[in-house]
């Protein structure tokens, strides 16, 4: 007699056995006709035979009495899995050999017909319990968990520092006995230990929790099994879809970005395919916020919003990092160098990396990345001065949102406002000068400033009597280096749909001649300027 074997009928024999007989006969796993659950013999009343028999076994320990399934599975997957697991072994098969669906639950070795269940069940009823041979949707299993693969993933625990409770075959494989005792059902679905504050998942996964109630959960987005997401087991069947469980209106206290995310101007997080897929144009969640670090609280520009957690990000001058510092880092991973959009309108120096244009070399840039390069701009409302710097999201935010004024969710979601404004900013030609027509701009800077020509003296003309948008003259973001300190400076870069080259002159051309003074060639309304001053 094999050695295990000899353990095996041992312990069958000895006392401790009877208290886990005791519990097998308590749960579901008692199969037998006085077993408590629905899924139980119409005659058959040993307990262990299902699984276990002394006699005629197949050669597996311990004394298998199931005929194995075939490899026929699809086992889980990811891009960001390390681990290579294959078709199930060991322990796992065992539990498959009911839980795939596919092998009648009275079929066993020692018995020459299958045992006959009641209500003429055969295989596993459909439902939680019947996993399926497509194993792509449950937690990853039959793979070595050692200390190599540990160090290839920074959120993994090292093998040795598991909890007595979490056990490796003896192959170090992971297997369904790893996180469940087939014999007892004590803490209910036969864990190994208890999943309150989700600490079976986190005795493996270096995972923190975080102080967003609603997320303290790790099963609050994922689902070891029958995920609907497949890859990275989530509870919908992408990032956004499990997100939007909850912040769809449905779930208290979780901000309903539901309208934002159907209005005009959208980053559309419906059309993400897979959260790995290469950015930009698939835009998720999980792009600007980082599920596992994502914190409550304030942060100040240009930092990241703390809700934004250890998420990746480019840098100014154009490196891949893993945690973005400042939100425009997160910002440039899709509208820099890779960029998503084409310029909302065509100026005279152009680019669509904004990355260039809010670099310190470009010639004139709002102050995202560093304050800015104007020391004198009178028209800065309390509470900004030429030395603030500004989100990002100062400027493209929810127009419903409470940095609006409003009382909806904040974010870069969506807003009625195009190009996802917080407010409203006219870029037509021929629009009538209001408070609310060019309230962007006007939620940082003076309207009576600006109209009463304060820096511009010809402000008012221009934008009152001629109808002319700010975004005719003034390119909102920055001027790149392609620009000149001398004609690109107070973010003039015209707009070429409305401002052509003078005829005469065929020049098309600002050039600053110091504080309120400069002089412009060009044709605009029909008027041609070669030049006209202003200043001095
Ligand atoms: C639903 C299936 C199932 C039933 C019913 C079942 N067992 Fe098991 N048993 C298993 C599996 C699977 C293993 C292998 C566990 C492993 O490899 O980690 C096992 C292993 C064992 C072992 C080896 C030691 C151990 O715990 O790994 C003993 C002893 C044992 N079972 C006793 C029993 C007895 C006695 C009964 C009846 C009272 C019983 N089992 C009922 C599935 C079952
Ligand atoms: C002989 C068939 C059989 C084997 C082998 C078997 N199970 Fe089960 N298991 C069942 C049945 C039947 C149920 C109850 C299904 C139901 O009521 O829907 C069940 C239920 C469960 C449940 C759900 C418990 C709950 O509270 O809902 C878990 C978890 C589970 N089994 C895990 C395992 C694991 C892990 C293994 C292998 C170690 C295993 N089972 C092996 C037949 C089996
Ligand atoms: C990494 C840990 C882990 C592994 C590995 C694992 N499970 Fe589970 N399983 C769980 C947890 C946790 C639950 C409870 C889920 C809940 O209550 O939401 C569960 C629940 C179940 C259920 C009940 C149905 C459900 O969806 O809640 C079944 C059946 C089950 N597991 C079978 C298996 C089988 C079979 C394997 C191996 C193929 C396996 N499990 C591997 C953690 C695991
Ligand atoms: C016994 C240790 C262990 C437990 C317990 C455990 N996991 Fe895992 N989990 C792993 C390992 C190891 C991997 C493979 C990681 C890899 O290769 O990148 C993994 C993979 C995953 C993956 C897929 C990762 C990917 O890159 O696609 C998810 C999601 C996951 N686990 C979630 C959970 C959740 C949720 C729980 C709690 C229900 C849990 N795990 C419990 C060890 C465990
Ligand atoms: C607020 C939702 C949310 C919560 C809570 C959450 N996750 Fe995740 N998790 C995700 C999303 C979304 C992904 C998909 C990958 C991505 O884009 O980051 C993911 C990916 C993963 C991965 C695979 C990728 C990786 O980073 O290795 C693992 C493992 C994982 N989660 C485990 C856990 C564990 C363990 C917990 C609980 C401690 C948990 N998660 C809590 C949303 C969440
Ligand atoms: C199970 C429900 C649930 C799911 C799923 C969920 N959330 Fe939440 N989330 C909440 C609740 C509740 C709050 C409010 C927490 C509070 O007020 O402290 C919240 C708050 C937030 C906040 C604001 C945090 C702050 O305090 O600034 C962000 C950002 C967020 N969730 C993003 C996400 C993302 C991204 C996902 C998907 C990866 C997600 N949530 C999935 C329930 C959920
Ligand atoms: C993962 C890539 C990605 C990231 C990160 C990203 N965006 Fe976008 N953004 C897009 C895509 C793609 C579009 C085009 C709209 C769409 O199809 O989703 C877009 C559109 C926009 C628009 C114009 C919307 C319109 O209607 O034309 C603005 C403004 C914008 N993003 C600002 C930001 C800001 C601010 C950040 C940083 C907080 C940011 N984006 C981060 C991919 C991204
Ligand atoms: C001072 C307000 C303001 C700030 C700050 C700002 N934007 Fe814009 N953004 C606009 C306006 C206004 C437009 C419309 C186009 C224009 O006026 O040239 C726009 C257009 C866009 C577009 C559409 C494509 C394009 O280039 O026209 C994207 C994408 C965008 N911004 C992203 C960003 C990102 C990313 C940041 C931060 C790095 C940012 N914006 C900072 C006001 C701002
Ligand atoms: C382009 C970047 C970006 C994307 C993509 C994005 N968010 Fe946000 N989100 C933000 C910004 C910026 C904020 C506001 C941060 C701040 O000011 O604290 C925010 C705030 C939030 C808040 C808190 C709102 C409040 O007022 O408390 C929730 C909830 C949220 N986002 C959920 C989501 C969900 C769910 C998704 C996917 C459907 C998502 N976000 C996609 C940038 C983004
Ligand atoms: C969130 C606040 C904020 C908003 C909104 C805003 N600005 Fe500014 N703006 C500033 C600050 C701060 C400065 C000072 C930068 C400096 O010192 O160079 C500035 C400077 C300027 C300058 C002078 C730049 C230079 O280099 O000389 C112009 C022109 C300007 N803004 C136009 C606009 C227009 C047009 C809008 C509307 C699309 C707008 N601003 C919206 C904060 C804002
Ligand atoms: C016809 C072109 C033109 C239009 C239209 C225009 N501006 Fe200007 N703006 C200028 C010029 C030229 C300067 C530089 C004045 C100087 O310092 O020499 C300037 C300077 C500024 C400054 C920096 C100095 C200050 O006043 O604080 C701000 C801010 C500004 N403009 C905002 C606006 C806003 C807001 C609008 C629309 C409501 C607008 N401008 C429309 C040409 C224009």
């Amino acid at each position: 007699m094999n050695k295990s074997i000899g353990i095996f009928i041992t312990l069958l024999l000895a006392p401790p056995v009877l208290a886990q007989e005791t519990s097998v006969v308590d749960s579901l796993h008692n199969l037998s006709a006085g077993g408590p659950g629905e899924v139980r013999a119409a005659v058959e009343e040993q307990v262990c035979i299902f699984c276990h028999t002394p006699h005629h076994a197949a050669p597996i320990v311990p004394l298998w009495n199931r005929a194995m399934p075939l490899d026929a599975y699809t086992p889980y997957t990811s891009r960001a899995l390390d681990a290579e697991p294959g078709q199930p072994t060991g322990a796992s098969k065992m539990c498959l050999s009911c839980h795939d669906g596919t092998i009648a639950l009275g079929a066993v070795l020692s018995r020459p017909n299958p045992i006959v269940m009641r209500g003429g069940i055969t295989t596993m009823p459909q439902g939680r319990s019947n996993l399926g041979t497509d194993l792509s949707d449950d937690h990853p299993i039959s793979f070595r968990y050692t200390s190599t693969l540990a160090g290839k993933d920074l959120h993994l625990r090292q093998p040795s520092s598991l909890p007595a409770e979490l056990r490796l075959d003896s192959n170090q494989e992971l297997q369904c006995t790893t996180c469940h005792n087939p014999h007892s059902n004590a803490l209910g679905s036969f864990l190994v230990m208890h999943n309150e504050n989700s600490n079976l998942c986190r005795a493996c996964h270096a995972i923190d929790s975080t102080d967003v109630a609603g997320h303290s959960e790790c099963n609050a987005c994922h689902s070891p099994h029958t995920a609907p997401s497949g890859p990275y087991l989530l509870r919908g069947i992408n990032i956004t879809n499990a997100c939007m469980t909850c912040h769809d209106g449905t779930t208290p206290n979780a901000p309903n970005i539901n309208p934002d995310l159907h209005k005009l101007s959208v980053h559309d997080t419906d059309r993400e395919i897979d959260p790995a897929d290469p950015l930009p144009f698939d835009v998720t969640c999980s792009d600007c916020h980082e599920p596992h670090t994502m914190r409550h609280g304030a942060a100040s520009a240009p930092q990241v919003p703390l809700n934004f957690g250890q998420v990746s990000g480019v840098t100014l001058s154009g490196g891949d990092i893993p945690t973005a510092q400042f939100e425009y880092e997160v910002c440039f991973k899709c509208h820099a160098d890779q960029s998503a959009l084409p310029p909302t309108i065509t100026r005279q120096v152009t680019t669509d990396n904004l990355r260039l244009k809010f670099d310190s070399t470009a010639v004139s840039y709002h102050p995202v990345a560093s304050p800015g390069r104007n020391s004198d701009v009178p028209s800065l409302l309390p509470g900004w001065t030429t030395a603030s710097v500004i989100y990002c999201n100062d400027c493209h935010n929810s127009d419903t949102g409470s940095k609006s004024g409003g009382g909806g969710p904040d974010g870069v979601h969506g807003s009625n406002q195009q190009p996802l404004l917080i407010k409203q900013y006219s870029m037509l030609d021929y629009t009538s000068e209001s408070a609310a027509k060019y309230a962007l701009c006007y939620s940082c800077h003076d309207r009576n400033s600006i109209l009463g020509n304060e820096s511009f003296e010809e402000h008012r003309k221009h934008i009152v009597e001629e109808r002319t948008a700010c975004s005719t003259c003034h390119d909102a973001h920055g001027v790149s280096s392609q620009g000149s300190a001398r004609n690109n400076s107070n973010l003039i870069n015209f707009d070429l749909s409305i401002v052509s080259p003078d005829p005469s002159t065929n020049r098309l051309e600002f050039i600053d001649d110091g504080r309120f003074a400069g002089q412009c060639f060009l044709r605009c309304h029909g008027e041609n300027h070669n030049p006209e001053r202003y200043g001095r």
